[in-house]
């Protein structure tokens, strides 16, 4: 079912990498509406990270969503083994290759939920012809490759024309890379309704003190949803 409501995804970037299962269990105990998992190959961003493998083991602690984010090019060799391992999205870059309409149209034959990213220099117009093979648009906020980096403003502008081109079509848009209740309010007002947060989510919590996630997903959400009601 299609909605519009807010929903915090956090990047399992940030938890502790020697406990995925029970980073994950909190997380959504703690009121995570999507777990968002950052894909990383060490050439189309400057970091590594989740093979399938990785992913599938990841799939049996996921109650809620599974958000798959591909940093990695080519892309479309993976795409059917990141769907087996259980995505139910996945998301490619603009920029990871020169035929981004036919890996939509891969990702959708999988059976999965598809998006698309664009990098903080990818204009808003590069999705216009594709936006009919999207069920999410990711506008990224910081140069793919890290956690903790700092929010690059243009992805605001470039927010609110993507969602005038959506118009009523269900697609969702989505925002990765500095979010926190100060940078969350600026980007839902200006229509994105997806918000992924590594750092703001996991700082200064633990599996041993889930309550801090709880109060840094809500923190996030409440400035969220605050600058909606305010629209
Ligand atoms: C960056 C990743 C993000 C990252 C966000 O390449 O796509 O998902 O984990 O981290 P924060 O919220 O710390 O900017
Ligand atoms: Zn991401």
């Amino acid at each position: 079912m299609f909605d519009r409501s807010i929903k915090i995804a956090p990047s399992i970037l940030s938890a502790d990498f020697a406990n995925f299962g029970a980073e994950i269990r909190a997380i959504e105990a703690q009121g995570a509406d999507w777990v968002h998992v950052d894909v990383m190959d060490g050439h189309f961003v400057p970091n590594l990270t989740f093979g399938p493998p990785a992913v599938k083991a990841f799939r049996p602690h996921v109650k809620t969503f599974m958000d798959v984010h591909l940093m990695i090019s080519p892309v479309d060799a993976y795409i059917e083994a990141y769907a087996e391992a259980g995505a139910d999205m996945i998301t490619a870059h603009i920029e990871a290759g020169p035929h981004i309409h036919r890996t939509l149209q891969a990702i959708k034959a999988q059976g999965v939920k598809a998006g698309v990213v664009l990098n903080p220099a990818t204009p808003a117009e590069s999705v216009e012809h594709i936006l009919d093979l999207c069920d999410m648009v990711l506008i990224m906020t910081v140069n793919p490759g890290f956690g903790g980096q700092k929010f690059i403003h243009s992805g605001i502008e470039k927010t609110r024309k993507v969602r005038a081109m959506i118009g009523d079509r269900p697609i969702h848009i989505q925002i990765d890379g500095g979010i926190t209740p100060e940078t969350a309010p600026l980007v839902v007002e200006a229509g994105a309704d997806v918000l992924v947060a590594g750092s703001a989510v996991f700082k200064g919590g633990s599996v041993d003190a889930p309550e801090v996630y709880g109060a840094n997903i809500r923190a996030i959400r409440e400035a969220a949803e605050g600058a909606r009601k305010a629209a």
